[in-house]
């Protein structure tokens, strides 16, 4: 097994892509933490799917736009299973306003939800790696917004860009201490925060239609792309993005 024994947090864990990296983490062996903020049923159920496969998880009610709960969250990992390893930095929100509409809150919340979480989650994961030796990974999953503007979101856009930056910049700061820094940067993924899309014909087919491999991405198209990073064959990777978008910003038609 790829992960046998390694201790994963996952922010934002009992929901879409989250989820499944949760469940394709277990498999491969690893002791998952479930990070959630709302939906705590769902997280048991999440929890008792794992151990019915003979995995291994627990669950931490963490808002991740508090550092003071990502502390929690951090603790909750060595308290469970002895160390952390590995950080995946999932929870992310959107508003889809442009730039003219964005509000003060609006901005303040995406921001603080997918930007600042990712920046205070990485320094305490980074000092709890320096303080247990032998290394880590952070994972953040960015988007191909990082890199491709998306009119009409642009706070969810400059928080995936700063999230860029932030992996670029943290994973040249700790490599020193074998501490690697990655993005993912998913395409279009069917999870709920999509489901505007999902549930609408016309747009779908328009989206498919615009990526190369014709078809949106699952969660598990991401989930087995993190499982493969977070393994030893992954190990010269750093301060880098994997782009996972079935080609869509190779594409001729901008959405
Ligand atoms: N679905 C896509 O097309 C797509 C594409 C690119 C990137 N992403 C990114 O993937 C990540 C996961 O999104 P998803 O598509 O699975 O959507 P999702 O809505 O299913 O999952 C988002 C998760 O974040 C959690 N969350 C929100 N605010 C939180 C907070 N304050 N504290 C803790 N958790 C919080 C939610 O409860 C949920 O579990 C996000 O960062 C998103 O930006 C998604």
């Amino acid at each position: 097994m790829l992960l046998q024994g390694k201790t994963i947090v996952v922010t934002g864990g009992n929901s879409g892509i989250g989820e499944s990296i949760v469940l394709a983490a277990a498999a491969e062996g690893a002791n998952v933490v479930i990070d959630y903020v709302a939906h705590q049923d769902e997280t048991t159920a999440l929890i008792a799917k794992v151990e019915s496969v003979g995995g291994r998880a627990v669950g931490v009610k963490a808002d991740v736009s508090r550092p003071a709960d990502l502390a929690g969250m951090i603790q909750k990992a060595v308290d469970s299973y002895g160390r952390l390893d590995v950080l995946i930095n999932n929870a992310g929100i959107e508003t889809r306003s442009s730039l003219l509409d964005t509000t003060e809150a609006d901005f303040d919340k995406v921001l603080a939800v997918n930007l600042k979480s990712a920046f205070f989650a990485t320094q305490i994961a980074a000092k709890q790696f320096i303080s247990q030796g032998g290394g880590g990974l952070i994972m953040n999953i960015s988007s191909v917004h990082e890199d491709w503007p998306m009119p009409g979101n642009i706070a969810y856009c400059v928080s995936k860009g700063g999230m860029r930056m932030l992996t670029r910049t943290a994973g040249v700061e700790l490599g020193n201490h074998d501490i690697r820094v990655v993005n993912v940067a998913p395409g279009a993924v069917a999870t709920p925060i999509n489901a505007s899309t999902v549930d609408d014909h016309e747009k779908m087919k328009a989206l498919e239609a615009a990526i190369p491999l014709q078809r949106m991405a699952q969660p598990s198209d991401i989930a087995d792309v993190v499982v493969f990073l977070a393994s030893g064959g992954a190990r010269y990777m750093t301060a880098t993005t994997v782009v996972v978008d079935g080609g869509i910003m190779q594409g001729s038609v901008g959405l």
